[in-house]
């Protein structure tokens, strides 16, 4: 497969991390268009990312002219449809294995045969995902970290079939955004999550092993581990429930003690209380 020169972006899903990626791609110059379910989730986003811009703005890490140009590359929709002419689209939505399947398979009936498909899944297979449409090669996985903007690193993950122009593609994109890529196979939680999801899990057990504060336990992993934000309010950050499915998912895979989420976590994401996002997690937030 001949992957074409990438310039026009998709980003499907504009949460946290979708919104993020498109932020990125069009700081990067490339033209995007990012697609939510309705005109107001769209319209937040892009409040979003021009809010970011202007503190770059503020910050005279970008001038106000650059800023208006970054802004004049993004335009958001409602209609899948309007993807079409996008060479490459990142997928950024909810982390259900069947909406993406879904998705997927509907990209496949409006893209040109040679775009790529990227996935921001952090726990599911690229190589299931890639399954849903007939020509697998064209899927990869790009996992940015949240918050993307900020977060140095994106695993560009080859799943069964990619092909290397797919991955290569993926690669190039993310070291235009400014990235440090890394490539890397599709194993369950790839590199980072691999490690982290587990430890996070350590830290929330020691919570109630040491009995020691959320705060302390933050203090510990900053002043003590060299940190730079503390593992309770970095799961505060990347959502409760976010942290429960992506644990959920690698247990099922891997079937390691230390992967399956503690109950303690699994009752404040039942709970509601989901981190920043809902304003309550380990800490309260206005
Ligand atoms: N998007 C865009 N810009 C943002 C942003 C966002 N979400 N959040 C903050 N910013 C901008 C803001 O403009 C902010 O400046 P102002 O406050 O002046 O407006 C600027 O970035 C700098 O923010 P901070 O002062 O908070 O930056 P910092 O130096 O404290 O660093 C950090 C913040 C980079 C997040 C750092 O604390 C860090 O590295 N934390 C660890 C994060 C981490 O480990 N992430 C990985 C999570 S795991 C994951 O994502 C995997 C998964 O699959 C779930």
């Amino acid at each position: 497969m001949t992957v074409p020169e990438i310039r026009r972006i998709g980003v499907v899903g504009l949460g946290a991390m979708g919104a993020g990626i498109a932020q990125l791609a069009i700081e990067a110059g490339y033209e995007t268009i990012g697609r939510e379910v309705s005109d107001e989730l769209g319209h937040a986003a892009s409040g979003r990312i021009a809010h970011f811009l202007q503190r770059k703005v503020d910050k005279e890490r970008m001038s106000a002219d650059e800023r208006e140009a970054a802004l004049g590359r993004l335009e958001t929709t409602t209609e899948l449809g309007a993807l079409f002419d996008c060479d490459l689209v990142v997928e950024a939505i909810v982390e259900e294995l069947d909406a993406k399947l879904e998705l997927f398979a509907a990209l496949e009936g409006i893209v040109r045969p040679d775009a790529v498909l990227a996935t921001n899944t952090s726990a599911l297979s690229v190589t299931e995902i890639a399954a849903s449409v007939s020509a697998p090669e064209r899927v990869v996985g790009m996992h940015f970290f949240n918050p993307a903007p900020l977060m140095p690193l994106v695993e560009i993950v080859r799943a069964e079939l990619s092909s290397d122009d797919a991955v290569d593609a993926a690669f190039e994109v993310g070291e235009r955004m400014g990235k440090q890529p890394i490539r890397c196979h599709d194993t369950p939680g790839f590199v980072v999550n691999r490690v982290l999801i587990p430890l996070l899990n350590d830290c929330i057990r020691v919570l109630d092993e040491a009995r020691v504060s959320p705060e302390d336990l933050d203090t510990a992993m900053t002043a003590g581990a060299g940190w730079p934000m503390g593992p309770c309010t970095l799961v505060d950050l990347v959502g409760i429930d976010v942290h429960v499915h992506a644990s959920e998912a690698l247990y099922e895979k891997l079937r390691e003690p230390r992967m399956a989420p503690p109950p303690r976590i699994v009752a404040m994401r039942n709970a509601g209380l989901l981190g920043r996002k809902s304003g309550r997690g380990f800490y309260a937030y206005d």
